[in-house]
This record gives structure tokens, C-alpha cells and sequence, in this order.
């Protein structure tokens, strides 16, 4: 029987890294892994996972793919052997943090350019011959920074934001052709990515007032204590990745990997006037929890729920 073709961008580290080594060690052996990376040069960790946790000899490839380059695009789908994708991961993205005013128009442009130009590049690539072949999977990777707006990170949310507009609109279109897009909604994630930030964290803070550079230091405390209280590890959002997306017979458009984050956003959606949710989110970030409160984790829950006095519509 032919195996399943999988193509995924960003296996460098994180949850690229994972899916690959999850699909290429799967005991069906039933996945061909295209491993996609910006830089070749980076593919150590990879193999030296591979190796471990014993994935069978041709179960893993790497190639060559820079999302911002359509040409490095079009050589990496050359080089599928198989002539096929069945399953498209686009993984790759970067993040931005800090007050807008701070960051440059490099790594403004950067940001928009991997998360966003590179998911359509990556999609215009594949997609053709999935819909020729009536037959395709695509997974996205989604955060909850596509499905509500976080201060602080104004751009890398509107390059989600745009993802999910995106995969929304093909999600309606390619059914008939046989072809489906899911999201992988994931909340915080511990990997490489708060190392890999495009630019340095906050950009040049002199741009900013003072106010602003205040509020995000707290900003920064927050995501701390985000990460700390319910930051999942890769394995387990690829979890969601592998059991939901290229198995299920009629995959939804969107999977979540922690309903942490879940009644902020419906909150965003009970309340359309928006004010709800910005009053909800501006109280959970930048407003510190009372010393006698118990914390989002002994209560067993995460920072990111939407406070009590918050979840009616104001
Ligand atoms: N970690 C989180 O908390 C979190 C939460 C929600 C969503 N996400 C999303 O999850 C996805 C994966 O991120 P991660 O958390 O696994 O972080 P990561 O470890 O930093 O992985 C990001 C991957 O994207 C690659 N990449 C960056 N620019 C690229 C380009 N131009 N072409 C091809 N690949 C490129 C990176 O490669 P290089 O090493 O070569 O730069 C790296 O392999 C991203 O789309 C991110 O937005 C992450």
C-alpha cells in the first residue's frame, strides 16, 4: 500500500521538528516524511531525534524550503520523489514582539512575508495538484493570537489573523475537489519560538513612551507566567496534528490543542461589540492577581480564562 506523503515547513525545532518525528516513527509505517527546513545547516537536531527514537530508514527526508522564496519552494516540491503531497503541513512562522511604534519596517515586513505570504506561497505550490488529484490534506499551524487580538503583539496577530481568513476561505471553496484545510490552534507552546523572535524582543524600546515600556514589562511577566502555567510541550500538539488531521475522515477546520484560551474567545464572539473581550483581556494581562487569590494553576485552570466578572457582556 502507498504511504502517506507528508510535506511539513519549519522542522528545524518545535512542533515542525515533532510532527516530522512523530509521523516518521509512527509503527503503521504508513507516513513518507518530507522534513522541510529554511536552512539545511540546521538539520542536526532532526536527524540526531530521528536516530533515537528509531524511525525506519526512508521514513524521513529533509529538503530545502524558504517560505519567503518561491523558487526554493518550487525545487523542494520537485524533489518529492513520490510525484505527490498527500498532506501539507505549513508550519513556518515567526513571531514580533513589542509596542508597534518599536519595530522596524524589516522585521514588520519579515513577519508578513513568513507567516503570511510564505502560507500562500507554500499553498499556491501544493494545492494545484491536490485539487487535480481530488485528494489533499493541509494543516495548517494557527495560534490563539489568529483567533484574539494580544497586546503587544499587534502584528504577529494580524499575520494570524490573516491565516485564519485565509484556511476559513479555502476551507469553503476545496471540499468538492476532495481537498481540506485544518487549523491547529495551539495556545503557548514550548519551543524555540520566543528565542527565534524576528528582531530583538521590543525592537528599539526608545521609541516607545514610557507608559509603554511600563506596560510591557508586565506584558513580559505575563508571558512568563503564561508559559509557566500552561505552556504545553510540542509532543502534545502534535498529538492533536497527527490523531485529528490526516486520519479523519471528515476533518474540521479548526482542532485545538488546549481549550485553555477557549472561553476568551467566546467571549469575543458573545459579545460583538468587542468591548467584553478587550476589557477581559487588558484585566488579565496587565492587572496582577491579588496576593490571596489562588493562581490560575492551583485552581486548575490557566491564565488565559476569561476572568469570572468578565465572561457577560459589559
Ligand atoms: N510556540 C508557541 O507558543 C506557538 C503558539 C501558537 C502558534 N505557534 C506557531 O507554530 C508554528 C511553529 O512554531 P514553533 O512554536 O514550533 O517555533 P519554532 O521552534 O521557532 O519553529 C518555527 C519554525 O519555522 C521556521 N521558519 C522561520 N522562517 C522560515 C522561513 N522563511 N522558511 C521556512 N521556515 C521558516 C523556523 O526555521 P529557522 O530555525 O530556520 O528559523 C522553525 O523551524 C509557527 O507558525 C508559530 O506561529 C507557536
Amino acid at each position: 500500500m502507498d504511504r502517506t506523503v507528508v510535506l511539513i515547513t519549519g522542522c528545524s525545532s518545535g512542533i515542525g521538528l515533532h510532527l516530522a518525528l512523530r509521523l516518521a516513527s509512527d509503527p503503521s509505517q504508513s507516513f513518507k516524511v518530507y522534513a522541510t527546513l529554511r536552512d539545511l545547516r540546521a538539520q542536526g537536531p532532526l536527524w540526531e531525534a530521528a536516530r533515537s527514537r528509531g524511525c525506519p530508514p526512508g521514513s524521513l527526508e529533509t529538503l530545502q524550503l524558504d517560505v519567503r522564496d518561491a523558487d526554493s519552494v518550487a525545487a523542494a516540491r520537485a524533489r518529492v520523489t513520490e510525484g505527490r503531497v498527500d498532506v501539507l503541513v505549513c508550519n513556518a512562522g515567526r513571531g514580533l514582539l513589542g509596542p508597534l511604534e518599536a519595530h522596524t519596517a524589516g522585521s514588520v515586513g519579515s513577519v508578513l512575508d513568513v507567516n503570511v505570504a510564505g502560507t500562500v506561497r507554500t499553498l499556491q505550490a501544493f494545492l494545484p495538484d491536490m485539487k487535480r488529484r481530488r485528494s489533499g490534506r493541509v494543516l495548517v499551524t494557527g495560534s490563539m493570537g489568529g483567533l484574539m487580538g494580544l497586546p503587544f503583539n499587534a502584528v504577529y496577530c494580524a499575520s494570524k489573523f490573516a491565516i485564519e481568513g485565509l484556511c476559513e476561505s479555502l476551507a469553503v471553496l476545496l471540499p468538492p475537489f476532495g481537498v481540506h484545510v485544518s487549523l491547529i490552534e495551539c495556545g503557548p507552546v514550548r519551543t524555540a519560538f520566543l528565542e527565534k523572535l524576528e528582531g530583538v524582543v521590543g525592537g528599539v524600546l526608545d521609541g516607545a513612551d514610557a507608559e509603554t515600556r511600563h506596560l510591557f514589562s508586565r506584558y513580559q511577566r505575563h508571558l512568563e507566567r503564561i508559559f509557566r502555567e500552561a505552556a504545553q510541550d510540542p509532543e502534545e500538539v502534535t498529538e492533536v496534528g497527527v490523531g485529528r488531521g490526516p486520519r479523519a475522515p471528515r476533518p474540521a477546520l479548526r482542532y485545538f490543542s488546549t481549550e485553555s484560551f477557549l472561553p476568551l474567545a467566546h467571549l469575543r464572539l458573545a459579545d460583538p461589540s468587542g468591548c467584553s473581550y478587550v476589557a477581559a483581556m487588558h484585566r488579565a494581562v496587565f492587572t496582577e492577581e491579588p496576593a490571596e487569590e489562588p493562581t490560575a494553576a492551583a485552581s486548575g485552570g490557566s491564565a488565559l480564562r476569561a476572568p469570572p466578572a468578565a465572561a457577560a457582556p459589559q
